[in-house]
Parts: C-alpha cells; sequence; structure tokens
C-alpha cells in the first residue's frame, strides 16, 4: 500500500492547492468585476440590513427558488441541507480529539446521508425527464450529479454495508493534514474507501471551474445583494462622473 498511500496523500495536497487557489481567485475575481448598474431584482428592501436579511433567506431557506419551483426546492434542500449536515458529521476525521459539536451531529450526518442521495436522485429525475430541462442541460450539468452521486453512495455502502478501518484511516489523515511528508500512515486499501476518497479528490480539482462555484457567486449576484436606495442615494456611472466634473 506504500505507492498508494503516497499517491493519494499527494493527490490530496494537489486538490487542496487548486481548489483554495483557484476559489480564492474566482472570489477576487467576482468581487473586483464592476457593478455599474442598480438592478435589484424587485421588490427590494430599502437598507443594508435589509439585504443581509434577503441574502440569508436565499442562501438558507433558498427563498427564491422555493417561490420559483416547488419540486427543485425540495430536492435540492433536501441535498444541500444534508450535504452541511453529513460534511459537518466528517470533521471527526480530521480533528483529534474531536469536538462537541461534532459528537452530536454523528447519528444525523450518518442517515443524512441517504436524505443527500434522494435528494441527488430527484435533482437527476428532473434533468432526465422534464423535457424542457433536459433540452438545456450539457453533460457539466450530468457530471455534477452523477460524482456527487457517487461520493454519497460509496460513503453510505462504507458505513453500512462493506465498512473500512476507520482508525486506520484516520491515522492517515491526520499524518496528512500535519505534513508528515514521506513518513504517511497507511491508507486502508479497500475498493469502496478508495472510490470515495477519489471522487472527492476529483470534485475538489473540478469545483473553481465549474458550476459548484454558485456557492461563492450567489454572495455576489447583483440582483440579490444591492438595496432599493435610489431614491436616497445618487447612483452615478464612473464615466458620467467624469463628464459631470468636466462641465463643473
Ligand atoms: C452557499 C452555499 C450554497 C447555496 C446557497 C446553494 C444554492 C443552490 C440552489 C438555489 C440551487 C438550485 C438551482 C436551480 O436549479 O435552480 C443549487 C443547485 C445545485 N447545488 Fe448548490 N448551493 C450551495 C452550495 C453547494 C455546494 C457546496 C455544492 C456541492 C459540493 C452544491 C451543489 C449543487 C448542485 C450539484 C446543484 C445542481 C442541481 C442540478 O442542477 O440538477 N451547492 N444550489
Ligand atoms: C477528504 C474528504 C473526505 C473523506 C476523507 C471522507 C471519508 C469518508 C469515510 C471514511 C466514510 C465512512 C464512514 C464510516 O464508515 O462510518 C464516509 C462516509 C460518507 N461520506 Fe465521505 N469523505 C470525504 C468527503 C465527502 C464529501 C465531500 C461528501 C459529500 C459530497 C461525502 C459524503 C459521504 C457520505 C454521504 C457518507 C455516508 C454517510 C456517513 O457515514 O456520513 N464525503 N466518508
Amino acid at each position: 500500500m506504500e505507492f498508494w498511500t503516497a499517491f493519494y496523500a499527494i493527490s490530496f495536497y494537489v486538490a487542496i492547492l487548486i481548489l483554495i487557489s483557484g476559489l480564492a481567485y474566482k472570489i477576487y475575481q467576482y468581487a473586483s468585476t464592476p457593478a455599474p448598474l442598480v438592478i435589484p431584482t424587485m421588490p427590494a428592501p430599502r437598507t443594508n440590513s435589509g439585504v443581509v436579511i434577503r441574502m440569508l433567506s436565499e442562501v438558507i431557506l433558498f427563498r427564491s427558488l422555493f417561490r420559483a419551483n416547488i419540486w427543485i426546492w425540495l430536492f435540492g434542500m433536501m441535498f444541500h441541507a444534508a450535504l452541511l449536515i453529513v460534511l459537518l458529521r466528517h470533521l471527526r476525521y480530521f480533528t483529534e480529539p474531536v469536538w462537541g459539536l461534532i459528537v452530536l451531529v454523528q447519528p444525523f450526518g450518518k442517515y443524512g446521508g441517504f436524505i443527500m442521495i434522494l435528494g441527488l436522485l430527484g435533482l437527476l429525475a428532473r434533468r432526465m425527464f422534464v423535457e424542457r430541462i433536459r433540452y438545456i442541460s450539457n453533460p457539466s450539468d450530468y457530471l455534477m450529479l452523477v460524482l456527487l452521486l457517487v461520493i454519497g453512495v460509496s460513503g453510505a455502502l462504507m458505513t453500512f454495508v462493506t465498512h473500512t478501518d476507520i482508525v486506520q484511516f484516520k491515522a492517515f489523515m491526520l499524518s496528512v493534514i500535519y505534513f508528515d511528508f514521506f513518513n504517511w500512515q497507511s491508507i486502508p486499501g479497500d475498493k469502496m474507501l478508495l472510490v470515495h476518497f477519489t471522487a472527492v479528490i476529483l470534485l475538489m480539482i473540478i469545483f473553481p471551474f465549474s458550476k459548484l462555484l454558485h456557492a461563492p457567486g450567489v454572495f455576489f449576484s447583483p440582483t440579490r445583494n444591492q438595496a432599493d436606495n435610489s431614491r436616497e442615494k445618487r447612483h452615478v456611472a464612473a464615466w458620467a462622473l467624469e463628464l459631470e466634473k468636466t462641465r463643473n
């Protein structure tokens, strides 16, 4: 297993590096792109604290999706909420001692995997069977759902059917995140774990180039993050400001 231990440890480092630097670059790009027009979707909040409430209701409750389509909302909510709980449960592989909150989350995360898979299957069925959605779907739309399904199903199989040596796997993970270079603890060799881990590494690499950027992107959406304050505040485009200066 020595070769595979080194292979997975190095792949994990590369994937984390691509994920973090890719995300940082994209967020920098989003933050520095001019938003010269005031275009919040109406009715919009009039104040900045109203905008904060609007953003929270979008991010936590998927409010506009709820109004648009209840089925996508339901499956989307199942997937995202379960993903959050599952990822919280995963923190026990990376922390020693395991934090109290993470211990509490364990049973929910364990079964949350099923809700996550059901949500993903619902979203996939929508892409495959709703004519209008199939027409606008491209391979990457399917790829994301399939990749997440591979991760979810291999994880659930590991938890409930094939089982893996969690103690050994955690020793491997800790040796990787504490940078025990070329002295890493061996990764257990069972296939389901390797499928799970490989798919997660692929997901991390694809993330900063894919539609999954909607996660940071939603915070930069001008139609959501602007206040409807054009009665109180005069918004002048940069070119018009220049023009005004030369006239005065
Ligand atoms: C701030 C965090 C996030 C928010 C607010 C959010 C919100 C949403 C919303 C509203 C949709 C539905 C879009 C539509 O079809 O109309 C969606 C779709 C999706 N999200 Fe997220 N998301 C977040 C994070 C993530 C993360 C971290 C992942 C994966 C690792 C993810 C994976 C997906 C996938 C795969 C879909 C597409 C489903 C499909 O098109 O069939 N999301 N998200
Ligand atoms: C470096 C990242 C990850 C590692 C090391 C990892 C490792 C594991 C391991 C060892 C298990 C089996 C737990 C057991 O037997 O009790 C598991 C289960 C699972 N994993 Fe992951 N995983 C990672 C990332 C992810 C991601 C990103 C997702 C979701 C997109 C995910 C979804 C699941 C699910 C749904 C299960 C089954 C339910 C559960 O036991 O929580 N994993 N994972």
